[in-house]
Formats: C-alpha cells, sequence, structure tokens
C-alpha cells in the first residue's frame, strides 16, 4: 500500500481482513497503520520509485495498491508494471483524467458526459476579457493538481480577477495553475461515484458523499475532506442507473475509444442538479474520507476485487456490502486547511474504537511509542450501525473521547442524510 493517509489506513486495513493476505507493507504510513495487526510501515515515500520497486521485488510483493494522486500522475503504475509487479492504479497516460482539469474537460465535452461549461486559458489578459461577460458565482480551476485546494468559487469580479491573477502567474500550487479552468457554477447536491475499472468492466462500489467544506454548514474553505459517509441518499437506485448509463459507460466507453487503457479506482466527483449528473471532476484513485466508510461497508474481499479486475475478471465479480450506514468525522489539527500546528500527543485512542467503530489514522506518528499528529487531516472516526442518525451519534461520541491540543472536527457531517433520515417513515419505524 503506498500512502500515509486516511484512504491508506483504511484500504491496509481492509487488506489486510483478507484470508489470502499474510502481511501488509504500508510506505511510508501512519501510526494507525503502525498498530494495525499484519501490516508494518515502510519508511520510503511515494515518491521514490526506485527505491519502493526494490522493496516490492525483494519482497516478493503479490499486489500494490496506490493511495495518493500525484504519483499516480507521475507514473509509478508503468514502473511496477513494467517490473512484472501487479499493480492495482492507472498509468499515467490514464491518470491524466485526474492531473489534468483541461484534458478532463475536453474528454467529457468529446463524449458528451454531463459538465458544467467551460474554458481553459493560459493567458492573463485573454482570461481577464473573458470575465467581463461571466455571471457569478463562478469557478476558477487551476489545471494541475493542487490537493483539492486548486479549486475557488468566486462570488464577485474583483476576487476572480485576483484568483486568475494569482494562478497564472504560476505562484501558486506549485506551478499546477499556470493554466486555468474558468467554468460555469452548478448548483445540486454532490456525490461522490467510485468504481473499480478495467478496461471495458467496472464494478461500483457504495455511494458516498462527503464534505469538502472546512466549516459547519458547509462554508469556509475547501479542504480534502472534513467528514463523509455512505451510502449517499441523494443516489437512490433509479439516480445510480442514471449515472452509470450517463457518466460512467460513456467514460469507459471514452477511454477505450481514445486508446487509453485504464485500470484502478476512478472517482466521479458529481453535482446532481435537476436529475442530471454532471462531473465536477474526475479522480484517478479513492477518495478521502470516502475510503474510510465506503471499506467500513465492504463485505467482500478487497485483495480479491483488485486481483480480479487485475486478471480481467471484474466483468464478472460481484461487491457485497454491509447494508448498515457508515459516517466518518476527520479531527483535523489547528490551522488546517491553513498552516497547521503538529507534534501534539493524541489522549483518548484507547477507548475509542469499538467492534463498529474505527478510528482510521492520517497525519499522525509514533514517537516514543506515543500517537502524536504529523498533519492537517488526522483521524477520522467512523462508525457503522443501523441507520445514518445512529451512526453519526456513534462517530460523534467516539470523536469526544479523542483530545490533543487544538484538535477539532466540524459538528455536522452527514447533516443532508440525518435530516432525511428523521423525516423519513423508516427512521420513525426504527
Ligand atoms: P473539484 O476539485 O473540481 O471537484 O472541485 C472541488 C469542489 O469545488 C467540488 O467538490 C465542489 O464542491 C466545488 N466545485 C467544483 N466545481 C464546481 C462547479 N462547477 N460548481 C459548483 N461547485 C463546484
Ligand atoms: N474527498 C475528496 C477527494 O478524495 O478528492
Amino acid at each position: 500500500m503506498i500512502g500515509s493517509g486516511g484512504r491508506e489506513h483504511a484500504l491496509a486495513w481492509k487488506a489486510s481482513l483478507s484470508p489470502d493476505v499474510s502481511a501488509v507493507f504500508v510506505a511510508p504510513g501512519n501510526a494507525g497503520t503502525a498498530l494495525e495487526k499484519k501490516t508494518t510501515n515502510v519508511p520510503l515515500q511515494p515518491s521514490d520509485f526506485e527505491g519502493l520497486l526494490t522493496f516490492a521485488l525483494h519482497e516478493q510483493i503479490d499486489l500494490v495498491i496506490v493511495g495518493p494522486e500525484d504519483v499516480l500522475v507521475g507514473g509509478i503504475v508503468d514502473q511496477f508494471r513494467e517490473a512484472g509487479i501487479s499493480c492495482f492504479g492507472p498509468t499515467q497516460n490514464a491518470a491524466r483524467l485526474e492531473g489534468s482539469k483541461e484534458f478532463s474537460k475536453d474528454f467529457m465535452t468529446r463524449h458528451k458526459i454531463p459538465t458544467a461549461w467551460f474554458r481553459s486559458f493560459s493567458d492573463l489578459e485573454e482570461a481577464r476579457d473573458y470575465l467581463k461577460y461571466q455571471d457569478f458565482p463562478l469557478v476558477i480551476k487551476a489545471d494541475g493538481l493542487a490537493a483539492g485546494k486548486g479549486v475557488v468559487i468566486c462570488q464577485d469580479m474583483s476576487q476572480a480577477e485576483q484568483c486568475i491573477e494569482e494562478m497564472l502567474s504560476g505562484k501558486a500550487f506549485d506551478g499546477a495553475g499556470e493554466k486555468i479552468v474558468i467554468e460555469e457554477f452548478l448548483h445540486g447536491e454532490e456525490a461522490s461515484f467510485i468504481c473499480m475499472v478495467n478496461g471495458q468492466d467496472f464494478l461500483v462500489m457504495a455511494s458516498s458523499q462527503d464534505h469538502k467544506a472546512a466549516y459547519n454548514g458547509d462554508t469556509g474553505p475547501n479542504t480534502g475532506g472534513m467528514g463523509a459517509y455512505s451510502p449517499a441518499p441523494v443516489i437512490d437506485s433509479q439516480m445510480r442507473e442514471t449515472v452509470i448509463e450517463r457518466v460512467i459507460k460513456p467514460t469507459i466507453n471514452g477511454l477505450v475509444e481514445d486508446g487509453i487503457s485504464y485500470t484502478g479506482f476512478l472517482y466521479a466527483g458529481i453535482m446532481i442538479q435537476d436529475g442530471i449528473p454532471n462531473v465536477l471532476e474526475f479522480n484517478c484513485r479513492m477518495g478521502d474520507p470516502e475510503s474510510q466508510v465506503i471499506m467500513m461497508r465492504l463485505k467482500s474481499d478487497l485483495v480479491t476485487l483488485c486481483m480480479a479486475a487485475l486478471e480481467g475478471q471484474l466483468g464478472e465479480t460481484e461487491a457485497e456490502w454491509f447494508p448498515q450506514n457508515a459516517l466518518g468525522v476527520v479531527m483535523a489539527s489547528r490551522g488546517y486547511p491553513g498552516d497547521y500546528e503538529k507534534g501534539h500527543r493524541i489522549d483518548g485512542l484507547e477507548t475509542a474504537s469499538d467492534n463498529n467503530t474505527k478510528v482510521f489514522h492520517a497525519g499522525t506518528r509514533l514517537i516514543g511509542g506515543k500517537v502524536t499528529t504529523s498533519g492537517g487531516r488526522v483521524l477520522c472516526i467512523t462508525a457503522l450501525a443501523r441507520n445514518i442518525v445512529e451512526a453519526q451519534k456513534d462517530a460523534y461520541r467516539a470523536a469526544s473521547s479523542i483530545k490533543w491540543q487544538g484538535g477539532w472536527h466540524r459538528d455536522d457531517i452527514g447533516y443532508r442524510a440525518v435530516y432525511r433520515c428523521q423525516t423519513s417513515n423508516e427512521y420513525s419505524v426504527d
């Protein structure tokens, strides 16, 4: 398992539950993966392709799963495949679906996949001129990878002008914004629609929804994700079919038509507006914190599913899911999503987990045997319960027992689904 976030902890944990798995190595992992049975951290960075390859060959690793997008976009899978190691993830060419917003928007236009209208720019004057004719709010996106922070929803002209200047100067996001996409603002409800893909075959994962905004009520700056839940009620069975027909199949067929062979997780971030699922973005990997809630609900063996995909048998494979709801609350360091504090000792972890509640780690390290904060998003406290209301209660109960200096979380993760559940007959029967 390559990576060190909450997503990687969730995937490594789930992989380690497979009876076919004797050991899971996580590079570089976190305190959570260090403490898990059957998993071992390896002090290698995801960007150290050569070191990882040497390690994998030496340990005769049977399956590599890659978590983060930057190394997928950097071509890590190509290198493992060349060395004959089974690696679940898209190649560099296929990962462009996430690596370049312009590529991905052009792909969607070419294959008639519903998405917001847009134009891309690399020239400041042209972009500025275009702004004059636009309504607000308006969405401005850096073309390249920016860790979920390259999207700005501009409320007025002065904010938009400032944003394009910063992005096109190449100063923001390490140059990821030297090209930008200016896009129509879509209203509606978001959901994460994630599949496992191999060529023309795909397997739909449980639906989920995350909260990208930092603060309660979905306000404040965008983050990597402050919490998530599964299933997403907005994806009912009819919407699931609509997304498959209008988004997933045209995407898979489009990739094949364009000669791109895609293997790995494919994540469509969608905005459902008037019954139409518009694609906001494609990610070439699992979501974080979506993985945490999806892995809690996955009954099937994750490793069997990945191997089936790599062996060309995904079309004949089905996944089983626990019927319960899962909800995960992210706990973050003071300052996140800006500059954040680290190095604080975390208390209360021992009593927070039980059979149905799991604390997935992200920015944590073991220092002198103590779990210590080392990142912006630190933990994701994830509960599985008979309905979303109970899952929310259980996750927050567990979160309330975990403390460190400056640690905080949103108080309303899952509010839309909770409201739906509380006002539905299903809940009153329960
Ligand atoms: P992206 O990285 O493109 O998914 O954008 C990050 C977040 O920005 C999305 O999850 C949405 O919450 C928001 N967003 C992106 N594009 C749009 C859009 N066209 N209209 C409204 N919100 C958007
Ligand atoms: N939770 C959003 C993402 O993984 O991109």
